[in-house]
Formats: C-alpha cells, sequence, structure tokens
C-alpha cells in the first residue's frame, strides 16, 4: 500500500466528515498455502499476507454515533451510514457494514468504552475471491479502534475479537485463521499457527530468492453460496470428533488415523471429513519441516496432495479450481491447490519462475476453451500485516 493511497483516503474522509481522520491504518486480505478447514477443529495453517489491503480512516466520537462509509459501494456514490452504538445487535445487519459495525459491538461487549467513531473504508482486496476481505475490512476497523482508544490488545486478541464479530454479529460460523493473518503475518513470511493457542512461527518464505514464484489464480466464481456448505463441513468434523470422543480433530494424531477411521464405522461421510482434517495437519507440519531445511521445492506435492483431499475427501472444489490445479500442473507447475473456504475462489499455484509464463497462459486458454469467465491471475509475495499507515 502506498503513501498516496493514504493520502487519499484521509482526503476522501475529509469530503464526507468535514475533518481530517484522526489516522489510516491498513490491513491485508491473505492466501493460505496450506492447512484448509483446520481453523476450526483446533489445527494447523500457514496462511501469508497479500499487497492487497482494507485501508480505513478514522476519528473517534464521544456520542455514542458511529458513521460508516465505504469507497467499494456504488462506485464510491453510496451514502454514509449512521448507526448508534448502542443500537448494534448481532444478526441486525446484512449489509457490508456488519463487519465494522460487528467489530465496535464486540470490542464493547469485551467491556472496551468505545463511543462511536467516523469510518471511511477503501479496499483492494478482491470481494468472493476467497482472499478475506472481510477479515481485512474487520482487522482494520479492529486495530483503528484499538489505536485511537488505547485498548492495548494485541494482534491476536483482536483476531479473537474479529473472529467473534463475524460468528456471532455477522453470522458466519468461520474459524480463526484469517482474522489472525490479518492482524498478525509479516512480510517476507509465511505464519505458522497453531489455532489451538494461537501460537505462532514465522517462517522465511522468499520464493523469488530459490527461482520460484507462487501465483494466485481467481477464479471469478464467487463463494457467497457457500455458508451453509461450510456450516455442515464444520458440523460434520465435530460429529467425528464427538464420536472419536476427542475435543477436536487436531487430537486425532496422524499415526493413528486408521484405527480411528475403524471405529467411525461405515458413516463414510464423517469418515472422510476426518482423513481430511488428520492428513491437513500434517501436511501442514511436512511443508514447515521441509521450509526449514530449504528443500522448498518439495512444497510443491504436498500442496497438491492437500487439493486432491480437498477435492475428494472434504468435498469442496468446483470444477474451475479443479481446472487450475490440472492445468497448471500439466505444464509444468511444481504444486497446486484451492485455498480458502472453497466452492469457488481462489487457487494457488507453485512454479519455476522460468514456468510462469506457460503456466498462465495454459490456465488462460483452458478457462476460455472450457467456457469459463476469465481467470485474474496476479503473483502473490508475503506483504505486510495490520499495521498504521498515517
Ligand atoms: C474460510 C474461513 C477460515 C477457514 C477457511 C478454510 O476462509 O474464514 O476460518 O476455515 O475458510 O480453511
Amino acid at each position: 500500500m502506498s503513501v498516496d493511497t493514504a493520502a487519499a483516503v484521509a482526503e476522501r474522509f475529509k469530503e464526507l466528515y468535514g475533518a481530517e481522520p484522526e489516522g489510516v491504518w491498513a490491513a491485508p486480505g491473505r492466501v493460505n498455502l496450506i492447512g484448509e478447514h483446520t481453523d476450526y477443529n483446533d489445527g494447523f495453517v500457514m496462511p501469508f499476507a497479500l499487497p492487497h489491503t482494507a485501508v480505513a480512516a478514522v476519528s473517534r466520537r464521544t456520542d455514542g454515533v458511529l458513521r460508516l462509509h465505504s469507497a467499494d459501494i456504488d462506485g464510491d456514490a453510496g451514502g454514509v451510514v449512521e448507526l448508534r452504538v448502542d443500537d448494534l445487535a448481532p444478526e441486525s445487519d446484512r449489509n457490508w457494514t456488519a463487519y465494522p459495525s460487528g467489530v465496535v459491538w464486540a470490542l464493547r461487549q469485551a467491556g472496551h468504552a468505545v463511543t462511536g467513531a467516523d469510518i471511511h473504508l477503501a479496499s483492494t482486496v478482491p470481494a468472493g475471491a476467497g482472499l478475506s476481505s472481510s477479515a481485512a475490512l474487520e482487522v482494520v476497523v479492529a486495530l483503528a479502534l484499538n489505536d485511537l482508544y488505547d485498548l492495548g490488545l494485541k494482534g491476536w486478541q483482536l483476531a479473537r475479537l474479529c473472529q467473534r464479530a463475524e460468528n456471532v454479529y455477522v453470522g458466519a460460523p468461520v474459524g480463526i485463521m484469517d482474522q489472525t493473518a490479518s492482524a498478525c503475518c509479516e512480510a517476507g513470511h509465511a505464519l505458522f499457527l497453531d489455532t489451538r493457542d494461537l501460537s505462532q512461527k514465522q517462517i522465511p518464505f522468499d520464493l523469488a530468492a530459490e527461482g520460484m514464484r507462487l501465483l494466485v489464480v481467481d477464479t471469478q466464481v464467487k463463494h457467497s453460496h457457500s455458508e451453509g456448505e461450510y456450516g455442515k463441513r464444520r458440523a460434520g468434523c465435530e460429529k467425528g470428533a464427538a464420536l472419536l470422543g476427542v475435543g477436536a480433530l487436531r487430537d486425532v494424531a496422524y499415526d493413528e488415523l486408521d484405527a480411528a477411521l475403524d471405529r467411525l464405522g461405515d458413516d463414510e461421510e464423517v469418515r472422510r471429513l476426518v482423513r481430511h482434517i488428520v492428513t491437513e495437519d500434517q501436511r501442514v507440519e511436512q511443508v514447515v519441516a521441509l521450509l526449514e531445511s530449504g528443500d522448498t521445492r518439495a512444497i510443491g506435492p504436498v500442496l497438491t496432495a492437500g487439493h486432491a483431499s480437498l477435492r475428494d475427501d472434504f468435498r469442496i472444489s468446483c470444477p474451475e479450481l479443479d481446472l487450475v490445479v490440472d492445468t497448471a500442473l500439466a505444464n509444468g507447475a511444481l504444486g497446486a491447490r484451492m485455498t480458502g473456504g472453497g466452492f469457488g475462489g481462489s487457487a494457488i499455484v507453485l512454479a519455476e519462475a522460468a514456468d510462469v509464463e506457460t503456466v498462465t497462459k495454459s490456465v488462460e486458454e483452458a478457462f476460455a476453451a472450457a467456457g469459463f469467465t476469465a481467470p485474474r491471475v496476479f503473483e502473490a509475495v508475503p506483504a505486510a500485516g495490520a499495521r498504521r499507515v498515517r
């Protein structure tokens, strides 16, 4: 995010609200390298931050009023939405404003005296692309209010509050990965996160130095209808944990998987969900070990195995995501997988720098031949987590 963007967002704030904002903050979207749907099973994930950010210009208010505006609604022609902090109530809002106001609600619920704010938001994180545009909105507002109201909360605490805003206020049963990624990632690193206790390790991830690239392929298939399916997967995992007598599927060790599957008998659906989660946690640990030992190219097949598991066991892929993965692999990619919640959104492709052009072209051609909407392909380099920019 450039200095110019921060200045432009501050300028727009001034036009809207008649005074300079007290500050401007940015929070990124993310891609997940490996560890999908493990975060609500107390498992491991490994996201990194994108250069795309949600930016917020914010000032405090003391009169209980919350004013919200987004440059991304109606081409910046949408009006200012005015709410009262006392009136904020879970699941009362089905619009974009539920994300920022949910954060204000969650902070107040946690006992923080947030007495209002003027907020103007502008985001470059593509919406509906599985790149955590909602988490970026939540985290940027949480960080701004944390700073302005001097709340002293750490990144992981802000992430927890944002997750609560999304679970309870917005009503989406998501895990903790996206908010933690947006709040805690560091440039040049992937974040190895244990979602049980939120312990973190920053793993250096500099593909360019080793002659590789990571591409994000946004299939342009919006995943907005996925919420019901997401909840079903989550409920199925919880059923599996209950049947196995463990607190969460994370507690099933990889070498106990066969015995656990035997104990699940003929409940084929739960068996598939359990198999995905247990093998996926193992894949995250494998990727961490490979990166730490400098064997970066060897993560490719692990990523690809993760895709097969999401497609065949967890059953959340779609023809467009499968086409990206199959085409990329057939054209020299080292590994590829869908990333994020599934049912659309984006895939990631690990490739030698020299193969990027061929891989990109082949995916674009395959989409055209299949009659799919053209995908949006860009290179992702691990960027910084949430921060104050002005
Ligand atoms: C969405 C959710 C996350 C996580 C991923 C799947 O992005 O918001 O909490 O469950 O799906 O890994």
